[in-house]
């Protein structure tokens, strides 16, 4: 159906392949009663099911409904098939801006102005309640005029999915890019979070090479954390100072997006006009979102999940891949971030639905006369009743959601002796899991071989590139 040459709903002829992920491809289309050009972000429906993402296609859909700017790619419809789901956008005829970096650093009034609009358009969708999460060169395009158009909200969050502390805590983001408080994982203001990004980027243009970069990933970390990186010599005294107030790694201390447009650096040349949010669609969006809830009712009438597994997942804390490759064990950066003692904690992945590890682990805890109090947030504490070496053994176990059909179970020793715990965990805890432990951290070659044939899906869920200089 979308194979180039091939019309779409009577309405746009599909042209050639733009890019391609691994749940859409987006397409270059001309709408055939104006001829305008368009790009159409083409979602395989059944994918994303299977990986339970369908909430992420809905908000990134909400958010580009809700964020109407002129340096924001503009949503224009949204169809969809029996398979796959359309969504119509603004066509930046320029590409990446990713590849003219890629070709080297830009003269400073160049990148001043890539930097001006990329910090209005930001500063709008904070004024929205949404926050990007995943600014970088590759999510920022460039029009036939040359004007930045920021582009794929798929990881962005709103407003109101901040706990009670008010922070956001899915980690996500390309490493090179993300902020050391996501890094650290104890939840983030997503405004601090996409200003780092943004200071991050304006290095990178202005330079050509990322200023955090290293072969080694905890090392590219610990560099982020540390915020050490230098200047090259060509960059000017004013924009030194202004880098040095957005990489600043306490977010607290970060200079906010209002202090950024009334530094010297930024002011030079900023036309206030261009920078201009669109008018309010008011009726009309709220027409498009109805139909937009049409789509997706259909899609969710296919999906087979209970209602009571829905609950249960949405209790559960979000994960994504970038907090598996922080949990595992070659990149492991608790030690390092957070302090923890390594041995008092054991992960393992799930094929299982949350309901069915609960289930699972309440059994557990009645065998061995563990006392199982159920917290918030898909975390439970698993406490003994005798006195041991160090008090009472107390375990949390914490449910992560990767998708509604794939966890990641966190069991850590919350209090008690540590040869106990992992005396426990070694002889009783993981043999009673074995019928739902996928692959437990440490063992993760050995168990992967072994399960071979299991859904691939599962090992390659978007763990985000790395960029390198
Ligand atoms: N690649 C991805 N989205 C695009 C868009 N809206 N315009 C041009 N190329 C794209």
């Amino acid at each position: 159906m979308e194979s180039k040459g091939s019309v779409l709903m009577q309405r746009y002829e599909v042209g050639k392949l733009l890019g391609q992920g691994t749940f859409a491809k987006v397409h270059h289309a001309r709408n055939l009663e104006t001829g305008a050009s368009v790009a159409i972000k083409i979602v395989d429906k059944e994918k994303i099911f299977k990986v339970g993402m369908m909430e992420q296609i809905k908000r990134e859909i909400s958010v580009m409904r809700m964020v109407r700017h002129p340096n924001i790619v503009q949503l224009y419809e949204v169809m969809a098939s029996k398979t796959k789901i359309y969504i119509v956008m603004e066509y930046a005829k320029g590409g990446e801006l990713f590849n003219k970096v890629a070709k080297g650093k830009m003269k400073g009034d160049v990148a001043r102005k890539y930097f001006q609009q990329l910090i209005s358009a930001v500063d709008f969708c904070h004024s929205r309640g949404v926050y990007h999460r995943d600014l970088k060169p590759e999510n920022l395009l460039l029009d036939d005029n040359g004007n930045l158009k920021i582009t794929d909200f798929g990881l962005s969050a709103l407003a109101e999915s901040k706990r009670q502390d008010g922070l956001l805590h899915t980690t996500c983001g390309t490493p090179a890019y993300v902020s050391p408080e996501v890094i650290n994982r104890r939840g983030y203001d997503g405004a601090k979070a996409d200003i780092w990004s943004c200071g991050v980027i304006l290095y990178v243009l202005l330079s050509g090479y990322l200023p955090f970069h290293d072969s080694n990933l905890m090392e590219m970390y610990r560099k982020i954390c540390q915020a050490e990186f230098t200047y090259p010599k060509w960059f000017s005294s004013d924009a030194c100072k202004l880098i040095s107030k957005i990489l600043d790694p306490n977010p607290n201390t970060r200079i906010p997006i209002s202090k950024i447009m009334g530094t010297h650096w930024f002011r030079k040349g900023f036309n206030l006009k261009s920078a201009k949010p669109h008018e309010d669609t008011g009726l009309r969006d709220l027409e498009a979102k109805a139909a937009d809830d049409a789509i997706f009712d259909h899609c969710e009438n296919a999906a087979n999940t209970t209602a009571e597994a829905k609950q249960e997942s949405s209790k559960l804390t979000n994960l994504n891949a970038f907090d598996i490759i922080s949990f595992s064990s070659g990149f492991d950066l608790s030690g390092l971030f957070e302090g923890s003692d390594q041995k008092s904690e054991s992960r393992f992945t799930s094929m299982q639905p949350a309901q069915t590890i609960i289930t699972k682990l309440e059994d557990i805890a009645r065998k061995l006369k563990l006392k199982l109090t159920k917290k918030d947030g898909g975390c439970l504490k698993l406490e003994g009743s005798k006195l041991g070496r160090k008090g009472v053994l107390s375990i949390d176990a914490e449910i992560f959601e990767v998708t509604p059909a794939f966890h990641l179970v966190e069991m850590k020793k919350s209090n008690g002796d540590t040869l106990e715990y992992r005396k426990m965990m070694k002889q009783e805890i993981r043999p009673a899991l074995k019928d739902i432990a996928w692959i437990w951290q440490g063992d993760e070659l050995q168990q992967a071989e072994q399960k071979e044939g299991q859904p691939a899906d599962m090992h390659s869920c978007q763990i985000p590139p790395l960029a390198v200089n």
